[in-house]
């Protein structure tokens, strides 16, 4: 089947292709490599607060300058109990750089409405993660998928440009009145027993292989997938004839 098949090779050109990421491990976990999966029980409310610092972070800046802020946040705020008990002021600190303070105090109200309101533990549904506050659509689902293992996609600019190239949608693939169709497709090719490895898998091809300009299609894990591309070259076999 295609979509399996898709699913299979997007998982195997990332475990050998994926960067190794701060954030993709679990400082408090004897385990190394989180990519193998998602954590055992004990310590996923931990990596959830990581992959959460991440995600944040990761939505306005890109990945080589979050390594040094996150690391660093780390340092302050190793734990989200850590967190709740922090002040605005050295948390705006922490953040100076990044842009959008907003984010900064939501993170903390976060930490403290989990503390207060979910006995301190992250709470493993993507609604749940949905109601704390500053968690959105694309945080929770993150979140549910790469920290709890819940079958949930993700859409984000990198995976919207994927899947619109994989399915060949027509229109523009940024206008807001798609963005139903995208979670839709989203959810629906997520793998069922690695969705947080293969969304990162759709996010790392977009931002590595999968480009907005010059896409490197010959180095393509989806190539055979692609509808896009498919139809370039049908499109490619047909001018060699013209003129
Ligand atoms: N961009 C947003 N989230 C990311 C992640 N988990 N890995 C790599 N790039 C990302």
């Amino acid at each position: 089947e295609e979509i399996a098949e898709l699913r299979h090779r997007l998982l195997a050109w990332y475990d050998v292709n994926h960067r190794i990421l701060p954030w993709r491990k679990n400082p408090h976990s004897k385990r190394s490599d989180r990519d193998a999966g998602p954590p055992p029980p004990e310590d996923k409310s931990d990596f959830a607060y990581c992959v959460w610092v991440s995600e944040v972070m990761l939505q306005q800046t890109r990945v080589e300058t979050v390594k040094a802020y996150y690391t660093r946040w780390m340092e302050a705020y190793p734990t989200l109990a850590d967190l709740a008990e922090a002040d605005l002021e050295r948390v705006n600190e922490l953040w100076a750089g990044l842009g959008y303070y907003r984010r900064a105090r939501f993170l903390l109200e976060g930490a403290r409405h989990v503390r207060d309101k979910c006995g301190g533990r992250m709470p493993g549904e993507v609604e749940e993660l949905h109601k704390i506050p500053g968690i959105g659509m694309y945080t929770a689902s993150a979140i549910a998928s790469i920290a709890f293992g819940r079958r949930a996609g993700v859409v984000d600019g990198n995976v919207i440009r994927v899947l619109s190239r994989l399915r060949a949608l027509a229109g523009d693939p940024r206008a807001p009145a798609n963005t139903k169709l995208h979670w839709r497709l989203s959810n629906s090719v997520v793998d069922a027993d690695r969705p947080g490895c293969f969304n990162q898998a759709l996010m790392e091809l977009g931002a590595t292989v999968c480009t907005p300009k010059a896409p490197k299609c010959g180095e393509c894990p989806a190539r055979a997938q692609c509808l896009a591309l498919r139809r370039q070259e049908e499109w490619g076999a047909d001018s060699e004839g013209g003129p």
